[in-house]
């Protein structure tokens, strides 16, 4: 199967949908992807990327030497699939996603979330442990999970397994499963089936897990003093006002969370992670621990501390949220708009080591206009790059910010480097082609993943993926997903 060379460009010019479903997308042949606009951490230039039948990538190449191949005889068969100058990047990997399937399958599931990744340049996501029935907190519930997802994904999906108080004689288990690493809370996860761990269930799990080369997320939040009862009365703070959920959970819970896990660290050899970042003091503290962790000899990536942020901790500030709309809730809660501006100068300094969704979606029922009651979690998987990328282009950024923070940088805390989230030779051909200049607006119409809440509704966005590809095969193009499920697990049984 021959794909015009002109495909892509043909899209452009007529703003037309191109029709290609139906046709096979598994590559019977060598690709050859071209583009004025190739993009690797390190460098943009114009080339071409080749891909061999496996759907892996065979070579990197400047434009010189495509020029060479083209005129080649051997290049007669390939399928070029030219994106004119579109950017081609790393597809995304969204490791902080939480699908609910089984059990919780109306807020989600995995048929929409990997649809809505799909569209969104993710070719890889990393379900989380919690808020699917059973969590994956045991190796036989991670197996009911990964036969759930087997049949449906549009993209590879990977797993973190859970710690929970108990559990651990199932962790090592689970390591040799294939599960990228376990996250655990320190504070009421929202969910009764996952507990969160005490400093002395931490220690045990340390242990076990000491020398398993895995990694310990936390959701990094603790209860300082008494946790107050539930006011009631006239002369309670208003629920429906955004500051009264944001004064109940202050810096300072997130503070002596990664000051507990400090502690820890010289105790055991994990790899420690603190998802969705939001207060920006945390990151000075875990800097520290890492330098302290170095110096003790610690040889493995960033010293075995990294932490990631989440979109909407870049994009919105608590000034602008209005009262009623728990859209906007999540936990840690969104700080002030200082707050946001020295998470982003993180981000241009590299202090930060990734950033995900933390698509965390429930029903419209558990949302309300009560800040203190709703469900808590926003939904953004299928908006990572262009949330991201609106705001870093207005700051001046590079793609290359781009592809590090969403695809390098979480394919490596996932220890899937040499399989995911750049564009090198041997690894997958997860790629996309991404548009920086083109703007849309988020509408319910256009968002795939289940419940159509977010905080963004109606907001424009810059930077728009225009195809995705999942190991060569095309997945998703301009506002179509094309043909069924081609995702894999990423796990070590099948
Ligand atoms: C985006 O804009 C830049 C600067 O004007 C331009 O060089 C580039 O070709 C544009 N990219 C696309 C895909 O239109
Ligand atoms: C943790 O494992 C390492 C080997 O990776 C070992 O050198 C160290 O002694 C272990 N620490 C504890 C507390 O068991
Ligand atoms: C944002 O919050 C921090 C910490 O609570 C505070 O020091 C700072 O003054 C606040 N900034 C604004 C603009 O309100
Ligand atoms: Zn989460």
């Amino acid at each position: 199967m021959l794909l015009p060379h002109i495909f892509l460009s043909a899209i452009l010019l007529s703003g037309v949908t191109c029709r290609i479903i139906g046709l096979a997308p598994k590559p019977a042949e060598k690709q050859l992807f071209l583009s004025r606009h190739v993009v690797t951490e390190s460098e943009e230039f114009e080339g071409g990327v080749l891909v061999d039948e496996s759907g892996t990538i065979e070579a990197v190449l400047k434009k010189d030497s495509v020029d060479v191949l083209l005129g080649s005889e051997k290049s007669k068969d390939w399928e070029i699939i030219d994106g004119g100058s579109l950017a081609l990047m790393a597809g995304g990997v969204d490791s902080h996603v939480h699908v609910n399937e089984p059990g919780r399958t109306s807020w989600e599931g995995y048929v929409t979330a990997t649809e809505a990744a799909a569209a969104g340049g993710m070719t890889t996501i990393i379900d989380m442990p919690l808020n699917s029935i059973p969590p994956t907190t045991t190796l036989e519930n991670l197996k009911i999970k990964a036969n759930m997802a087997k049949e449906e994904i549009f993209v590879d999906v990977g797993f973190w397994g859970g710690v929970v108080p108990g559990n651990e004689e199932e962790l090592q288990e689970m390591v040799k499963a294939g599960v990228v690493g376990f996250k655990c809370f320190l504070i009421n996860s929202g969910v009764s089936e996952f507990p969160y761990v005490t400093p002395k269930d931490l220690e045990k799990a340390l242990v076990y897990l000491n020398g398993s080369g895995t990694v310990l997320a936390f959701h990094a939040e603790v209860q300082v003093g008494e946790e107050s009862p539930e006011c009631t009365g006239p002369s309670c703070p208003d629920p429906v006002l955004y500051d009264t959920y944001l004064a109940s959970r202050p810096e300072i819970m997130e503070l002596e969370a990664a000051s507990l896990i400090a502690s820890q660290l010289s105790k055991t050899d994990v790899h420690v992670h603190v998802v969705h970042v939001s207060a920006e003091g945390v990151v000075p503290i875990l800097e520290a621990a890492r330098e302290e962790r170095i110096k003790n000899g610690y040889v493995g990536w960033r010293g075995g501390v990294t932490a990631e942020t989440c979109n909407h901790y870049l994009t919105l500030s608590s000034e602008q949220i209005p009262a009623g709309h728990s859209e906007y809730k999540c936990a840690p809660p969104i700080r002030n708009i200082t707050n946001k501006q020295k998470l982003w100068e993180y981000i241009r300094d590299e202090r930060l080591d990734l950033v995900t969704s933390d698509h965390s979606p429930s029903v419209a029922e558990l949302k309300g206009p009560n800040f203190m009651t709703a469900w808590g979690g926003i939904s953004s998987v299928q908006f990572d790059l262009s949330l991201f990328w609106t705001e870093a282009k207005a700051r001046g950024y590079s793609l290359r910010t781009l592809t590090h923070y969403w695809s390098a940088g979480p394919a490596r805390l996932c220890g899937l480097q040499e399989k995911k989230g750049s564009i090198r030779p041997g690894l997958d051909a997860d790629l996309i082609f991404f548009d920086p200049n083109a703007s849309f607006v988020v509408t319910p119409e256009i968002i795939r993943y289940k419940n159509k809440i977010s905080p963004y509704m109606n907001r424009v966005l810059t930077g728009k993926v225009m195809q995705t590809y999942v190991r060569g095969q095309l997945v998703y193009s301009d506002g179509e997903l094309i043909g069924g499920p081609k995702g894999d697990t990423l796990l070590s049984f099948e």
